[in-house]
This record gives C-alpha cells, sequence and structure tokens, in this order.
C-alpha cells in the first residue's frame, strides 16, 4: 500500500466556511451502510462507502476524510487489520468500530491500535448512533479547527510571535519554515535587541522537535572556570564542591536543541573543546572517564562579526564554519523602519490588551525617526514605558523618552539652550546616559570600537553621543583617565 501524505493530512486547504465533515463508512453489509449514510446525511456530512478494507484504502488515496466507521467482521482484511494500516499511513483521521453484541475484546484491541470509540450493532434506537456520530465530527471540528487557526496564523506575518512585513524579515520567516524540521546547525547574527533568541526558538517550537528540550546556554554570562562543567557535566567529587555528579547541559539537550547564546564570547579553549563535542557527538562529565553519547541541534547567536573574528584569530575557523552551515542575519530595525509600525502595534495590544491604546501621528514620526540602537527591544521598552506613563489611549510624543521624542528634529533641539525650567525628566536621564557613556568610554580608555560594543549602539549613534556629550573630543590629547 502506497503511502499518501497529502491526501489525507489535514484539511488545510478547505476554508473554514465550508469544512464539511467527510465521513467514510465501511460495512460488507448494503443495508448497514445505506443506515449509517442516511444518519450521516442527516448531520450535514458528506458521506462515502466501501464494502471492504482494502476498497476503502484504496478510496482514502484518493479522497479526503476526516472520519471512518468501520465493521470489524468483513472477509479479506479484518477490521482491526483495516483499521491499524489506517492509523499508520493517516494518523489524524479517527476511526470509530461498530462491533456485533458479545465481542467486547475486539472493542477493547481497537482501542488499544488508536480507535476513537466503539459502538454495538443493531443501532437500537437509531438516535444513539446519530449522537455518537456527532460526539466525534465535534472532535474532529474541534482538532481541524486549531489546525486550521495555527496554519492560517503560521503563513500569515507572525510566526512564534515574529512580527514583521519588511523584506528582511520575510525572508528570515520564509527561512524559519525551510529548516524548522531540520537538524542543520544555524548560525544567527545580528545586533542586540533585533530577535536573535526569538529566532532560535521559533526554530525549535515551530519544528518537530517541538516536545523535545531546548536548552540555551548564555556564553556570555557563564564564568570561563565553570563552562567546562556546566556544558559537560561532572562526577562527585571532580573538584572542590562537587558533592555530587552533574549533568551536563549538553546532556541535558540530548535529543532536542542547543542554543549557545553569544558565543563569539565562547573562550578559545572552550570553543576547541565545543568543536571536539561536535565532531564526535559524545560527552565526557569533568572527573570521569565514561562517555555519553549525546544527539542535539546545535545552534548559535552572535552580535559580533565571527566571519571577522575568525580571520582575526580569536575565534576558531573550523567551530565557525561547523556552526555557520546557514546563515540567518537579522537586519538591525533601522534598516527596516517599514516594521515599526506594526511591531508598535504589536506590542502596544501585548502591554495593554483591549485598551486600544494608540500613537500620535507626532509620536508616530520620532519612532519612525529614530535610530534604534537597541532595536526592537528597544522599542519594546519605550512603549512598555509610554503605556506606563500615560493614562490615556494615545500616546503622545511627550510620553516618549527624550532621546527618541527629539529624534525628529534633532539637531534644532540639540542646538538649543537648556532652559532651568526643562523637562526634568529629560534633564535626568540625560545625565544617566552620559555617565554611563562617559564610564564605559574611560573603561575602555577611549576605544570608539570597544565601546560601543559594550553600550550596545552602532559606531554612528556613539560618535553623536559623544559630540552631543561633548565627551572624548579631546582623547587624542588627553590620556582617557581625566574624562572621569
Ligand atoms: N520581529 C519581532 N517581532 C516581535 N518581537 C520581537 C521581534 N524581534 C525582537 N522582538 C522582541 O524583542 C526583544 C528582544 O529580542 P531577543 O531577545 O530575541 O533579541 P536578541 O537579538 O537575542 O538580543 P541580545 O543580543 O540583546 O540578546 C524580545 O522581547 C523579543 O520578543
Ligand atoms: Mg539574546
Amino acid at each position: 500500500m502506497t503511502q499518501n501524505l497529502t491526501q489525507n493530512l489535514p484539511a488545510q486547504n478547505l476554508a473554514k466556511d465550508d469544512f464539511r465533515i467527510r465521513l467514510l463508512i465501511v460495512d460488507d453489509e448494503q443495508t448497514i451502510r445505506r443506515l449509517c449514510m442516511t444518519v450521516g446525511e442527516s448531520l450535514g456530512f458528506v458521506c462515502l462507502e466501501a464494502e471492504s478494507g482494502d476498497v476503502a484504502l484504496a478510496l482514502l488515496e484518493e479522497q479526503p476524510v476526516h472520519m471512518v466507521l468501520t465493521d470489524m467482521v468483513m472477509p479479506r482484511m479484518t477490521g482491526l487489520e483495516f483499521l491499524e494500516q489506517v492509523k499508520r499511513t493517516y494518523p489524524r483521521i479517527e476511526v470509530a468500530v461498530m462491533t456485533g453484541h458479545g465481542s467486547v475484546e475486539t472493542a477493547v484491541q481497537a482501542m488499544k491500535l488508536g480507535a476513537y470509540d466503539y459502538i454495538s450493532k443493531p443501532f437500537a434506537p437509531l438516535d444513539e448512533l446519530r449522537l455518537f456520530l456527532r460526539r466525534m465530527a465535534d472532535k474532529v471540528r474541534l482538532v481541524e479547527e486549531n489546525l486550521y487557526l495555527r496554519e492560517r496564523s503560521e503563513t500569515e506575518t507572525s510566526l512564534h510571535g515574529i512580527i514583521g512585513n519588511s523584506t528582511g524579515i520575510q525572508n528570515v520567516l520564509r527561512l524559519i519554515s525551510r529548516l524548522k524540521d531540520t537538524h542543520t546547525p544555524v548560525l544567527i547574527s545580528g545586533e542586540s535587541g533585533t530577535g536573535k533568541e526569538l529566532v532560535a526558538r521559533a526554530l525549535h517550537f515551530r519544528g518537530s522537535m517541538a516536545n523535545r528540550p531546548f536548552v540555551a546556554v548564555d556564553c556570555g554570562s557563564l564564568v570561563p572556570t565553570l563552562i567546562e562543567s556546566e556544558l559537560f557535566g561532572y562526577e562527585k567529587g571532580a573538584f572542590t564542591g562537587a558533592l555530587r555528579s552533574k549533568q551536563g547541559l549538553l546532556q541535558s539537550a540530548d535529543t532536542g536543541t542547543i542554543f549557545f547564546d553569544e558565543v563569539g564570547e565562547l573562550p578559545l579553549e572552550m570553543q576547541a573543546k565545543l568543536l571536539r563535542f561536535l565532531q564526535e557527538k559524545e560527552v565526557r562529565p569533568v572527573g570521569s572517564n565514561q562517555k555519553v553519547k549525546v544527539d542535539v541541534r546545535i545552534m548559535a547567536a552572535t552580535n559580533r562579526d565571527l566571519d571577522a573574528e575568525y580571520r582575526k584569530g580569536t575565534f576558531r575557523k573550523d567551530l565557525f564554519f561547523r556552526l555557520n552551515v546557514v546563515a540567518i542575519s537579522l537586519p538591525p530595525l533601522r534598516e527596516r523602519r517599514s516594521d515599526i509600525p506594526i511591531l508598535a502595534a504589536f506590542f502596544l495590544e501585548r502591554l495593554a490588551p483591549g485598551r486600544g491604546v494608540q500613537l500620535s501621528s507626532a509620536a508616530m514620526k520620532a519612532l519612525l525617526a529614530y535610530d534604534w540602537p537597541g532595536n526592537v527591544r528597544e522599542l519594546e521598552n519605550c512603549l512598555e514605558r509610554a503605556v506606563a506613563l500615560g493614562d490615556q489611549r494615545i500616546i503622545e510624543i511627550n510620553d516618549l523618552p527624550p532621546s527618541i521624542a527629539r529624534s525628529d528634529s534633532e539637531t534644532e533641539m540639540l542646538d538649543a539652550p537648556r532652559f532651568p525650567g526643562a523637562d526634568l525628566r529629560t534633564t535626568d536621564l540625560e545625565d544617566i546616559e552620559r555617565a554611563t557613556i562617559e564610564r564605559v568610554f574611560s573603561q575602555v580608555k577611549g576605544d570608539k570600537v570597544r565601546a560601543g560594543k559594550m553600550l550596545g549602539i552602532s559606531r554612528a549613534t556613539l560618535y553623536r553621543k559623544l559630540k552631543r556629550y561633548n565627551i572624548g573630543t579631546h582623547e587624542e590629547a588627553q590620556p582617557p583617565s581625566t574624562l572621569q
């Protein structure tokens, strides 16, 4: 029997409104088939019939069917054999069985093979069959409806909450659909706050491994000396303080996904160990001489330019190529400003469900003009603040943080003299921003590339802010310590 997976899978091509249950009745007795057809049709089903299991299987290859009602005792192929075949080839089709009186055992067996339920023949009164089929149809409808809704939302803009109509985001969504059911390693790159983790989660939770573990490892926050034992686990007594043995993160992710966030932060020594793991697919806990097989899908994210780093030698080239089998790159928000309105609408609805909060046109203009060094996360935070501050339905430009509110008319505002009575919030926040930049700038001894990275803002934004706050403009002439 050839498997036909396209025909009888979901009724996804049926528009919701003209969704009609398709019932297949299988019985060698014509009178029984007629009777069931009449009842099914009275419930509004499309009814099909077959006089034996093999005829029914042939029919299933050609026609979509949601539910089957089958006799148990039939020539050539028994009801149980038929049920088993259907469940194997079309797991989503619900199958109910009709049993002659006294054959409880067959009914039990059928249930074990995945039958929906059983009903005994002869049907007296007929209403019993009607009710039985109606309940079964309700279940089918519920499942189909959920599938329909899920598939519809997948094909529309949002995939696991990833919003965006820009070509950049649409390309990412397409890649996710293509990769979600594979084991291919994926390297996700993008500036801070562009949605790298969101993409990794979508790849896992939208795919066939959704109910397997998803373990995220933040390489940036792990203490270097503990990374190995965290990843590979350790045996009791492996080092001072190892009072009992502990499973490592790699093993916890077995059969699922392990996601190395900020993989560029991994020390070179650990990069070598990770590479070895990827080659051998085995872990050896610290202090143990036993190796354990671990089968995981690997994903990694970085906001650094690993391509440049491996050329410089700060990231292992061989590891880079192992991780970067498929690259997904998330464009910064300022390069896809067309996504700002729908992202804003999405966040406002999530932050204040049902309140219909909107942005005034001046506020929207400011959001569109701003550079978003912190990308989508910054937008989300900015709206959260606005919703918390404003108690009305419209977010005005004054509800936005000053740096954003100002972005529309930046130059004139910047050059305007500060009046003593100026908005206090503005001054407070600017003081904080200035102090932060000054601190970081002196920490990195005036290295603008590093300062930008530490602050999570682009070089252009950093230059703009340095100029605005008059920081480091003389750094060539002065030692950085004088910037304190
Ligand atoms: N396209 C998007 N649609 C909806 N929400 C998004 C989108 N992109 C990002 N977000 C939201 O923005 C926030 C930041 O996303 P995420 O944590 O995935 O970014 P990241 O790239 O991993 O950032 P970092 O580099 O700082 O770790 C999250 O709350 C996420 O839900
Ligand atoms: Mg992240």
